[in-house]
């Protein structure tokens, strides 16, 4: 496995010269019809905070995983979580271990500034070996057959425990948009 020199940024710093080379490599990455959104800004529904990246030798971004900063609810108490979103390696880099790596990084600073889990939506072939379990119980805000507010099991959740503690087995509630 390489040993890529991975950087990281808050959003808010990133500059012109970043902003297009993000894009240029989620475009090719992300090729669904929904993600041509990536031509015109660098976020699917909407910004991350946080981002993990490598550049390739001309100084293109060749690997990238974006964080974003939420909460869950279970318990009657809110949890921090770390977002993992927009996961996407060049395809002539893949198979480098490059995904371990960034989400290895991001894992470190999560875990040192207070987020107790990571959660993302993902193929479970791809993050299990970067600590992810697929859970069933985490709940998002939805809209049932008659058009009225509901909350439903968000598929694909997968989770990986950053601060010691077991994901809980009882119904995690995430509000807001899916990351
Ligand atoms: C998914 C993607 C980021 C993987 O990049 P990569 O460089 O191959 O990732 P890594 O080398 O770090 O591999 C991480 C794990 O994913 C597995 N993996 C990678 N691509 C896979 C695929 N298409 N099917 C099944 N497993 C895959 C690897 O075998 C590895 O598993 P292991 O650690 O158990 O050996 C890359 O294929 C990509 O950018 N795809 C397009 C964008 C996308 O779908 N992103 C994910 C959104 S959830």
């Amino acid at each position: 496995m390489d040993s890529p020199h991975i950087e990281y940024i808050a959003d808010t710093a990133v500059d012109g010269a970043l902003d297009r080379a993000l894009r240029e490599l989620l475009v090719v990455c992300f090729t669904g019809p929904q993600d041509a959104v990536f031509r015109e800004h660098r976020h699917f529904i909407e910004p991350p905070h946080h981002r993990w990246f490598v550049r390739g030798e001309r100084g293109d971004v060749i690997a990238h995983v974006a964080v974003h900063d939420k909460v869950v609810v279970f318990a009657g108490a809110r949890h921090r979580i770390g977002g993992i979103a927009d996961v996407a390696v060049h395809p002539e880099y893949r198979g480098r271990g490059y995904v371990r790596r960034l989400l290895a990084t991001a894992h470190t600073w999560l875990a040192a500034h207070g987020f107790e889990y990571a959660v993302l939506f993902g193929d479970p072939e791809v993050y299990t070996s970067s600590g992810y379990v697929p859970v069933m119980n985490l709940f998002q805000d939805a809209t049932d057959a008659a058009g009225q507010p509901c909350r439903r099991a968000a598929d694909g959740a997968m989770v990986a425990p950053l601060a010691g503690r077991a994901w809980p087995v009882v119904e995690v509630y995430l509000p807001g948009q899916k990351f």
